[in-house]
């Protein structure tokens, strides 16, 4: 025990990406099947408490950030309490960041509540602007919803307040200037993303991608991007447009993986630790939550996961496979 998480490749992990529920309000075709997944059996999802907990051990081994997620995560019917007590969590460097990944319906009315318990930061899924678009990808007719949401949240201030669209050939791809002229005008950072193969269907097809290449070349013919340099452990790189202040990032997962910056480690809704989007390894935190385990038990298993770490994701090995989680019970 003791010290920072460390992995064999020296990075240093700071984030916990903590998801409460693998249950979402909509159906991307890109995460879930049209049925949804069979969803974790209620009593398997870890309590607040239990999560606290972790939290905590987390905390004490320098993770600086918890960011929610799902599934979706304002489904959790706790999830103002879960924001207050996670932003309680003592680190050893000033208070914890508290963010949350959302799709932004039910945001609006929460979000007083949130900001109150702590919230600090917030990351909105928007793919596409157009009503019918947005009901055949994510099979519900939900866009204005979003919209409320994200209102809401440009209301409210936390800053700064990131938009992500994954960028789909045929389904969005001819709405990248609108998308991020829409960020703008809420005083919010657009970001795309190169899709992943974390769909349920399996049908990702890298030849199909759009990559990060095309999005510079769409963005380019409307504003002059000039780089800014230095992402730390965040996935995106960004560019001013024509010179700032406002600024688009792009998420190349897949053409440009950002794994050896990577400074994130997983919990599931069940308590799995995961050290990356794609391992296939988990770390089981349930007998240890649930059967007497000590703290210093849980910065062991945190630790284990940490070492098992690998140099990055194979997306591009003939012999990759898709983790058996969805991307729904993973969290993004
Ligand atoms: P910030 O801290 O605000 O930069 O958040 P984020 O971009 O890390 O989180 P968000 O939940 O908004 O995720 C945006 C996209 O980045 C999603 O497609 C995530 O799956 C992807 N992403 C987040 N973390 C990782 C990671 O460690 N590895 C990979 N490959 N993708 C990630
Ligand atoms: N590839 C890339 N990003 C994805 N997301 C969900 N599925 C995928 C995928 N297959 C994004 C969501 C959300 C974030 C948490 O992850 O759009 O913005
Ligand atoms: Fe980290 Fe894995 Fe994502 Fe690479 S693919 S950045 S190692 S979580």
């Amino acid at each position: 025990g003791g010290g920072a998480l460390v992995d064999t490749f020296a990075r240093v992990h700071r984030d916990l990406r903590i998801s409460l529920t693998d249950r979402c309000s909509l159906r991307c075709t890109y995460c879930m099947p049209e049925q949804g997944n069979e969803w974790l059996a209620r009593e398997s999802i870890l309590s607040l408490d239990e999560i606290e907990r972790v939290a905590q051990v987390a905390a004490r081994a320098g993770i600086t950030t918890f960011r929610l997620t799902g599934g979706e995560p304002l489904l959790r019917r706790d999830i103002v309490d879960v924001v207050r007590r996670l932003a309680a969590v003592p680190s050893a460097s000033g208070p914890v960041e508290i963010a949350m990944t959302t799709n932004g319906i039910r945001l609006g009315e929460v979000l007083p509540d949130l900001v109150a318990a702590g919230l600090g930061r917030l990351n909105i899924s928007i793919d596409t602007l157009i009503s019918e678009r947005f009901a055949a990808l994510t099979r519900r007719d939900r866009l204005a919803d979003v919209l409320e949401g994200i209102a809401a949240a440009a209301a409210s201030g936390l800053r700064p307040l990131k938009l992500n669209a994954v960028a789909m050939r045929g389904v969005n791809d001819d709405e990248l200037v609108d998308l991020v002229a829409f960020a703008t005008e809420h005083g919010a950072q657009m970001r795309f993303i190169e899709q992943m193969p974390l769909d349920a269907g399996h049908t990702w097809d890298r030849a199909q991608m759009v990559t990060r290449e095309e999005i510079l070349r769409s963005l380019s013919a409307r504003w002059d991007l000039t780089p800014v340099p230095g992402r730390g452990g965040a996935p995106a790189e960004r560019w001013l447009l024509d010179g700032g202040p406002h600024s688009v990032g792009v998420i190349a997962s897949v053409t440009a993986p950002f794994c050896g910056d990577c400074d994130r480690l997983r919990l599931t809704a069940d308590g799995q630790l995961r050290n990356c989007l794609f391992s296939t390894t988990e770390y089981d935190l349930v007998p240890i939550l649930r059967g007497g385990g000590t703290d210093q038990d849980v910065d062991r298993m945190l630790r284990s996961c940490v070492h098992g770490k690998l140099a990055g994701h194979a997306i591009d090995d003939p012999s990759f496979l898709q983790p058996a989680r969805g991307m729904n019970a993973i969290g993004g």
